[in-house]
C-alpha cells in the first residue's frame, strides 16, 4: 500500500507525471482569492506645498510620505510627542493608537505617525504648539 491514497485517479496520474519532470501543467482546482486593499488619497498641505499621496488601508500618512522621501516633521513614531500634528480639513483617520485626547480629535486635529486613512483625506500640518495648546488646555 503507498503512503498516499487519492481516491481520484486522474489527479493521481497527474501527480505521477509532474513527479517524473512532466511539462505538463497539473490541474489545480483550488481557488485563488486575491483581497482587494483599499488605498485612500490624502493630500498633505505642508509649507505652503500640497503633497499627494496614496496611502493603503492600514498605513499611516507620515510613513506613506517617508516612503515617498517626503520629509514631514516627526519624532517617537508612536503617537507620544506630538511632533507631528496636523488639521484634518476633510475625510476620516484612525489616529486611536496616539495619545491625542478625544478633545483634540473632536477639533479636527491628529497625529500623523499613528493616523491611517478611513476615506480620502486632507490634513494641513500644524505646530507642535498648537497641538499642545489644546491638548493641555481642554
Ligand atoms: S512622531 Fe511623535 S507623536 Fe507623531
Amino acid at each position: 500500500m503507498s503512503a498516499v491514497s487519492l481516491a481520484n485517479p486522474s489527479i493521481s496520474r497527474s501527480c505521477r507525471a509532474n513527479a517524473f519532470g512532466s511539462r505538463r501543467m497539473a490541474r489545480t482546482t483550488g481557488v485563488r482569492v486575491m483581497a482587494a486593499r483599499t488605498t485612500y488619497k490624502v493630500e498633505v498641505e505642508h509649507a505652503g506645498k500640497t503633497i499627494e499621496l496614496m496611502v493603503p488601508e492600514g498605513q499611516t500618512i507620515l510613513n506613506a510620505a517617508l516612503d515617498k522621501k517626503i520629509q514631514l516633521p516627526h519624532d517617537c513614531n508612536l503617537g507620544v510627542c506630538c511632533k507631528c500634528p496636523a488639521k484634518l480639513i476633510s475625510g476620516t483617520v484612525d489616529a486611536s493608537a496616539g495619545m491625542a485626547s478625544d478633545d483634540v480629535a473632536e477639533k479636527g486635529y491628529t497625529l500623523l505617525c499613528v493616523a491611517t486613512p478611513t476615506s480620502d483625506c486632507k490634513v494641513v500640518t500644524c505646530s507642535e504648539d498648537e497641538i499642545l495648546d489644546l491638548q493641555l488646555n481642554a
